[in-house]
């Protein structure tokens, strides 16, 4: 039996670069990733996680690590082979593991045999396969669009006497979605990875599919501020580069061919951005095809750690959601974030995984912050991301959160033989998968404790969402009904102990430290820790175990 997606306990996203190397060249790989496979499902020791995600595997240069894409449709060597990828979701299929790929549609590699022949003349057929531009009349820019990576957004060409356009690296030009022939290309690959098996996408960067089709110039920022450590991207505010009118057709374009293959998702990359309400970009997303695609929601990596910061977003993204129609997936880090542990601190990211797993929808955690992973130390000598590169000292550098998965105490975790392409952190000596599976407090202990509930009752995935305590600025009170049962989430967001009545006492389903969970006193009230969360079943509403339960 297939597990529907509205029933998947959580997504796990792998960096695959990080997460384990079987053939000792220091980078992480596929067959790595199936030997690993019990680590997610199939053993009294596992985690206990229904669906992966892989960062891009595609064949690629490398110079954005795997987000330049030259051949959509093979897998770099360095990850393996096509047949490997067939013989992993082979696998995770037997253990009813989903399988997720990234899929890279705003931009290709400049390696693409597309780009080199769009660049090669400016008759070429697949010129307009990207969007090529003169100088204005002075000899200046096309316009003014600037790229995330650092400059502007448009690279000279030499030998065709153009400017192509590259919202991120030069390595990246920008495909031409007006173009039909290259959204028709994007869809026969969406349809060669769901032949192959593929559960679910994650698509990149959407927000740049559709821009303004006369190019005109962004307009300035009035409130950027300028200084050593500011970001010349603040300069100007997006309005033309990026989402063009055009965006959420192209977008149900591509949702309509995942939906010819049933029980297939997409999820769009996209964060909060102030060119909208919230309301209007996250709704403009949904609406695309709710059935199947959904954007995540990335609030949580931003919002300061505090009760009434998390209440308000989390309360006012249900409020706008149709419960019947709209997944919410709450995500709290990715490869592209500082890591949740030293964003919000230790005791703080167990209280923001008891909130994401007890809120509705499909959560998604990065990996290794199931076992409370740091970001790393980069020296300047080991840099690897691009961006850090390019733009030295803004300390936007992605490398801290993608140091190697930790498996275990030996020279480098338990990742790999040979020293791997990022260090290993230093605290991998008592943050790894072996010590925590045998410590009945670590955060490991708290995510399969928390992955097995979701998985068990229905509650967690498809209850109703109800704050509690509404002005309280230390705890952060929600509660979830389905049918008859009823469960309180109890988040002390404070750094000092909080006494709290719920309406009813119970039975503590879950506590941020599961070894130590706190009792109900005689007078009904429960004295929360600082830092410290209790998930409670009332006991008039009691749960129910579903007549199945899955693997
Ligand atoms: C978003 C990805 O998450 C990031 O890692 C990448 O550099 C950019 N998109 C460009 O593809």
């Amino acid at each position: 039996m297939t597990t529907r997606w509205a029933d998947v306990n959580a997504i796990y996203q792998i960096y695959p670069r990080s997460f384990m190397d079987s053939n000792a060249d220091g980078v992480g790989d596929l067959r790595g990733v199936i030997e690993k496979l019990d680590y997610f499902k199939g053993s009294p020791g596992s985690l206990g996680i229904d669906a992966i995600w892989f960062s891009p595997i595609y064949s690629s240069p490398m110079a954005d690590f795997g987000y330049d894409v030259s051949d959509y449709r093979d897998i770099h060597p360095l990850f393996g082979t096509l047949d490997d990828f067939r013989d992993l979701i082979k696998k995770a299929h037997q253990l009813h593991i989903k399988v997720m790929l990234d899929f890279v549609p705003n931009h290709s590699s400049d390696e693409h045999p597309w780009f080199v022949e769009s660049k090669s003349s400016r008759d070429n057929p697949k010129r307009d396969y990207y969007t090529w531009a003169d100088p204005k009349a002075d000899g200046s820019l096309p316009n003014n669009w600037l790229s995330i990576f650092g400059g502007s957004a448009w690279q000279w060409d030499e030998t065709s006497g153009q400017y192509y356009l590259h919202t991120f690296l030069k390595e990246q030009p920008d495909l031409n979605w007006e173009n039909p022939a290259v959204r028709k290309e994007m869809q026969d690959i969406l349809h060669f990875w769901f032949e192959l098996g593929v559960d679910g996408i994650r698509a990149d960067a959407v927000r740049w599919m559709s821009k303004d089709v006369h190019m005109r110039d962004d307009p300035r920022n009035p409130g950027f501020v300028t200084g050593p450590h500011a970001d010349e991207f603040g300069k100007l505010i997006h309005v033309h580069s990026r989402f063009g009118p055009k965006l959420f057709d192209y977008l149900r374009e591509m949702t309509d061919v995942v939906e010819e293959y049933p029980g297939r998702i997409m999820i769009f990359e996209d964060y909060p951005d102030d060119v909208f309400t919230t309301r209007d970009q996250y709704l403009g997303f949904y609406g695309v095809n709710p059935k199947v695609s959904m954007p995540f929601n990335f609030e949580g990596i931003g919002t300061p750690f505090n009760a009434e910061s998390y209440r308000r977003f989390i309360t006012e993204f249900q409020g706008m959601l149709n419960q019947e129609e709209h997944m919410p997936v709450y995500t709290f880090g990715n490869h592209d974030q500082s890591r949740l542990v030293s964003r919000v601190g230790e005791e703080q990211a167990r209280v923001v995984a008891m909130m994401q797993f007890a809120l509705p929808g499909l959560p998604v955690i990065y990996y290794g912050d199931e076992l409370g992973m740091k970001d790393g130390k980069i020296k300047k000598s080991e840099l690897q991301d691009p961006v850090e590169l390019r733009k030295p000292g803004l300390g936007q550098g992605r490398d801290p959160e993608r140091t190697p998965m930790q498996w275990d105490t030996s020279q480098y975790a338990g990742f790999s033989t040979v020293k791997p392409w990022l260090p290993v952190t230093s605290t991998a000596s008592t943050h790894n998968a072996i010590a925590e599976r045998s410590d009945d407090d670590s955060y490991f202990t708290l995510y399969q404790q928390l992955l097995g509930l979701r998985r068990r009752y229905r509650i967690f995935r498809e209850g109703d969402y109800e704050t509690f305590g509404e002005a309280d600025k230390n705890v952060y009170v929600f509660s979830r009904r389905f049918g008859e049962e009823h469960i309180f989430v109890v988040l002390n967001m404070s750094k000092k102990s909080q006494n709290f009545e719920l309406p009813h006492n119970g039975r503590i389903l879950a506590s941020a430290h599961p070894a130590r969970p706190p009792r109900f006193k005689a007078d009904g009230t429960l004295k929360l820790k600082p830092f410290d969360a209790v998930i409670v079943e009332c006991s008039k509403h009691q749960l129910k175990e579903p007549r199945i339960v899955r693997l």
